[in-house]
């Protein structure tokens, strides 16, 4: 009788592995579990003519087997009923879905293109902190406390003496103070400041430059600028030294280059020039050599602070600076 039980167990799960479609279901049922002829409810009937002793072990082992083909059946039956795409809902000829695709920000791209030319140039990369001392950002760089070129800054003060930095010139200072010449970084971040208009945005990118040795001269700072212009925009563009001042330069230049928007005929982008300032530039003051150390006697340097923006501006033909932060995936998705 056990051997029985056991077959008719190993049968019906066999059986009911094989079917696959719902309309097998109930003549399983009927076959195996129907209460009249069931091959399951039989097996329970012929119990009658056991032994008394075997009758109890043999009634849990029937009842157990049954009860494991019932619920088989029950989920059986559950995933038949599942609904299934019908072969003519499905259209095999439609375009699969595509995943839109990133791509980095044209300010980002600029930046690394900056930083390669420069890299081609001996340059070697560093990055600060955009949370500065007020140490680092202005007195390193001979611009004390009620100097009127902190004016100039539109600073984000944190505490009265740390600050967002307003320029990526304090890497000029943290480097130089660690390390003796001679030198050659550059050091690309964010910088921030108090200003907005269609030239001006309060968190942009600079790039600083240096480069510290004995003998340099402003013909360096010249001939480096030139290059690195010329790899950027070719080598027809216009560009120009324009007498300026900085605390920690001297003396200092801005750089010009001529507005590729209105091709130098004047825009409100350039502010009717035909120009537009697109770094700040010079000779390390001594001053500033004295602060971390260095002899300037015996060594020079120059120095360039670049604003990637400006440059984006001028790559791609945007006259208006702020278009970079808005996150208008239509503008964001041509570059
Ligand atoms: C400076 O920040 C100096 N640290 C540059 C420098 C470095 C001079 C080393 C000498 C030696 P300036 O404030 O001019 O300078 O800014 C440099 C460049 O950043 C500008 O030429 C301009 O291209 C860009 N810039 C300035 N303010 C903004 C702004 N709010 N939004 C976008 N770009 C800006």
């Amino acid at each position: 009788m056990e051997k029985e039980l056991q077959r008719l167990k190993e049968e019906a799960e066999k059986e009911l592995e094989q079917i696959c479609e719902a309309q097998h279901l109930e003549p399983f049922r009927v076959k195996y579990l129907g209460r009249k002829g069931g091959l399951l409810s039989g097996a329970m009937k012929q119990l009658r003519t056991v032994s008394k002793e075997d009758r109890p072990r043999l009634g849990a082992l029937a009842n157990s087997i049954k009860q494991e083909i019932e619920s088989l059946f029950e989920a059986k039956k559950e995933t038949l009923s599942l609904p299934v795409a019908s072969a003519r809902s499905l259209d095999t000829s439609l375009p699969g879905r595509t995943l839109p695709e990133g791509k980095l920000h044209p300010v980002t791209q600029v930046m690394e293109e900056i930083c390669s030319i420069f890299e081609g140039l001996g340059f070697a990369v560093a990055e600060g902190p955009d949370v500065e001392t007020d140490y680092y950002n202005f007195e390193a760089l001979n611009i004390p406390p009620h100097h009127p070129a902190r004016d100039m800054h539109d600073t984000f003060y944190v505490t009265d003496s740390i600050l967002l930095r307003t320029h990526t010139s304090p890497m000029q200072a943290r480097i130089m103070e660690n390390q003796d010449p001679p030198l050659r970084y550059i050091a690309p971040g964010k910088v921030y400041r108090c200003d907005s208009d269609i030239t001006h945005t309060p968190m942009f990118h600079q790039v600083e430059g240096f480069l510290v040795d004995r003998d340099v001269s402003f013909a360096d700072l010249k001939g480096v600028l030139t290059s690195f212009t010329h790899n950027m925009f070719g080598k027809e563009l216009d560009l120009r030294f324009r007498p300026s001042f900085f605390p920690f330069t001297e003396p200092s230049a801005e750089v010009d280059i001529a507005c590729v928007i209105c091709e130098g005929k004047g825009c409100r982008v350039c502010k009717r020039t035909g120009w537009l300032e697109i770094l700040g530039s010079g000779l390390i003051d001594p001053e500033v050599m004295k602060m971390v150390g260095y002899d300037p006697d015996v060594y020079s340097g120059f120095a360039f602070g670049l604003g990637v923006e400006r440059i984006a501006m001028l790559k791609y033909g945007i006259d208006d600076i702020r278009m970079y932060y808005e996150n208008d995936l239509r503008f964001l998705s041509q570059f």
